[in-house]
């Protein structure tokens, strides 16, 4: 037997027992005749005592332990004496005295020590990934996040859901970002694409009548990467049918609120707020607003109807953001600022402060008297404020203020830790207009319905049409969306007419969805949550990789096993494949 308990399992009821423990060496310490082990398992750590006494010969193989060696002993459980306790550990109170000692398996010296509070490169981590997933913090963290996927499935399955799954291989059939293609052996030239998400058989299952379908389910998005996205994530993937919006968010809010309960312990407010698209972008600049701090943009574009200042005329926008009380803030700090600002393609960013009752400083020689009493009653200016000032395109004008915001809440430590605020974030367009193709793409995906009110008048006003879709934003991160569906045919025409996607190209890629809603479609919606996010905030990750046990770098590369590589010249000739170097 290998063991009779964990190394987290004894306390002093265990007392004068006989045991076997097995593990791995956390640390050694030699002491005056005495070696000390911290013997250490998935469990937690127990200290194991060898004593030339007991048994010399594993005393002195005791001494060529090393840090991670993979050891086995058995000994007796003593309590420890009482200035050596260590209320830390759960078994804090007892020590085994050795009498047998078995080296399982040695170990080359690692690459970082195996220790929570080290700092290491993340490439490195990532190279020995299995080493990494040997430290606490992210070892318990993967395992919290298996917690959570069985309380999702717990709760869902309680709720009526049935769990299916999907073909991974599957029919290209664009979404948003580029699919993953594998070429077909067997169809020479052809290809399957790897789902972006199960949207369209999820809409299938609701025209074969499942009323509840659910699918914790790999998802494969070829798309720019950044510390919230993969190429290859998690989705807790839903579909319900005859559903309008509030039943969809009724059931993803109590969810949410079950896996709050269960993991975090907490009470989550409810309902959860809402929040309009317009509102959202025009006050917080982004359509997933970090709500855990103030800092609103307000618009002032009005106040300079008749304006004299070169930057502030003619322009679509003028919006601010109000710093209370941003004396502190250095003049380093807002040339950073501008900076930043520059970057994200703003043409400047202008600012004032607001010094006894007076606006003096910065773009205040080229506001007239008129203009700066209107900004005091509007911002409601005290001694002491700081106000940055964007004036660009609408859509510029607020994407950046939004940013900016961002950075001065991080700047000046606006985010309090362990802090959690959820808004539903409704009214979305139906469309943007992708001024690189020179055509409107779907916001959400192209099986988003309009609203009812829109659906009459789908060709006339493409950009005022909203769309039945709704997103979950926690901490500034967007974790779920979703929306009702088409269910019709005709309309699901003239949707893909609007894309610019032509009746042939829709037939040939959408021609068994299109087929599929004439056949007693149901009214349907549903959502999908972003598992690895939801599991990155619960745990108070700022990475998502720190939550996936074997993830890839932004460059989408597996630095562990060098994924993606070359393949033998036979493997592309079965698949009838030629490379080119560019
Ligand atoms: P959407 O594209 O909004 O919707 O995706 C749903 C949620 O998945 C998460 N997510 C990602 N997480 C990590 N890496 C990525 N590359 C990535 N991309 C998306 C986000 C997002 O909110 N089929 C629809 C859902 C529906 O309409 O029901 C869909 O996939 O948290």
């Amino acid at each position: 037997m290998l063991r009779t308990h964990t190394c987290g399992a004894l306390s002093n009821t265990n007392l004068k027992q006989i045991v076997t423990l097995s593990g791995w060496v956390k640390k050694r310490r030699d002491h005056g005749g005495l070696i000390f082990v911290d013997l250490r398992d998935q469990y937690g750590v127990t200290q194991i005592v060898f004593n030339p006494k007991n048994n010399l010969p594993a005393f002195e193989a005791a001494k060529a332990l090393r840090n991670e060696f993979v050891i086995k002993v058995t000994g007796i459980v003593e309590p420890r004496p009482e200035d050596a306790e260590n209320s830390d550990l759960t078994t804090g109170d007892i020590e085994i005295n050795v009498e047998e000692l078995e080296i399982l398996n040695t170990v080359k010296t690692t690459p970082f020590e195996i220790d929570n509070d080290i700092n290491v490169n993340e490439e490195i981590r990532l190279k020995y990934r299995y080493l990494d997933l040997r430290r606490e913090k992210i070892h318990n963290d993967i395992r919290t996040r298996s917690t959570i996927t069985s309380h999702v499935r717990h709760y869902l399955v309680k709720e009526g859901f049935c769990e299916i799954e999907t073909p991974i291989l599957m029919k290209s059939t664009p979404e948003g970002a580029r699919d993953f293609l594998v070429p077909s052996r067997n169809f020479a030239g052809k290809f399957y694409a790897l789902p972006q998400s199960p949207q369209t058989y999820k809409q299938l299952l609701m025209v074969s009548g499942f009323d509840k379908y659910f699918q914790v389910v790999r998802c494969f998005r070829d798309e720019d990467l950044r510390k919230d996205r993969q190429p290859e994530f998690t989705q807790i993937d839903l579909e319900l049918s005859f559903v309008e919006e509030e039943d969809v968010i009724s059931v993803a809010s109590n969810l949410v609120q079950y896996l709050f309960k269960q993991v975090l312990n907490l009470d989550i407010e409810m309902p959860i707020k809402r929040m309009g698209y317009k509102e959202a972008f025009e006050v917080y600049g982004s359509d997933k607003p970090d709500l855990r701090f103030d800092l609103k943009i307000e618009k002032i574009k009005d106040i300079f109807q008749n304006t004299e200042f070169n930057a502030f005329k003619s322009v679509q926008e003028i919006a601010c953001i109000k710093i209370s009380d941003g004396k502190n803030i250095t003049r380093k700090q807002i040339d950073n600022l501008i900076l930043d600002a520059k970057k994200l393609g703003a043409k400047g960013l202008s600012f004032f402060r607001v010094a006894a009752d007076e606006i003096a400083t910065g773009v205040a020689k080229f506001l007239t008297g008129e203009e700066k009493e209107n900004l005091k009653t509007r911002l409601s200016l005290q001694e002491g404020d700081l106000v940055l000032i964007i004036a660009d395109e609408y859509q510029s004008t607020f994407e950046i203020l939004g940013q900016i915001r961002l950075n001065l809440a991080n700047q000046l430590n606006l985010i309090t830790e362990k802090k959690y605020k959820l808004v539903w974030i409704t009214d979305f367009p139906l469309l943007e207009y992708d001024s690189e193709e020179q055509r409107y793409v779907a916001r959400h995906h192209p099986f988003t319905s309009p609203t009812v009110k829109d659906l009459e008048n789908l060709e006339e006003n493409p950009e005022d049409i909203t769309a039945r879709a709704y997103d979950l934003v926690l901490n500034g991160s967007e974790i779920a969306g979703g929306s009702i569906r088409i269910h019709d045919t005709l309309v699901q025409q003239k949707m893909f007419k609007l894309l610019g996607i032509s009746k042939e190209e829709a037939e040939s890629k959408f021609g068994f969805l299109l087929d599929a809603l004439k056949y007693g479609a149901p009214p349907h919606g549903g959502i999908a949550f972003g598992l690895d996010r939801l599991v990155m905030i619960l745990t108070g990750n700022d990475s998502i990789r720190d939550v996936i046990a074997f993830p890839k770098t932004n460059s989408g590369l597996s630095l562990m096993d060098m994924a993606p590589s070359e393949v033998d010249k036979k493997q592309l000739q079965e698949l009838s494949l030629k490379t080119i170097k560019h």
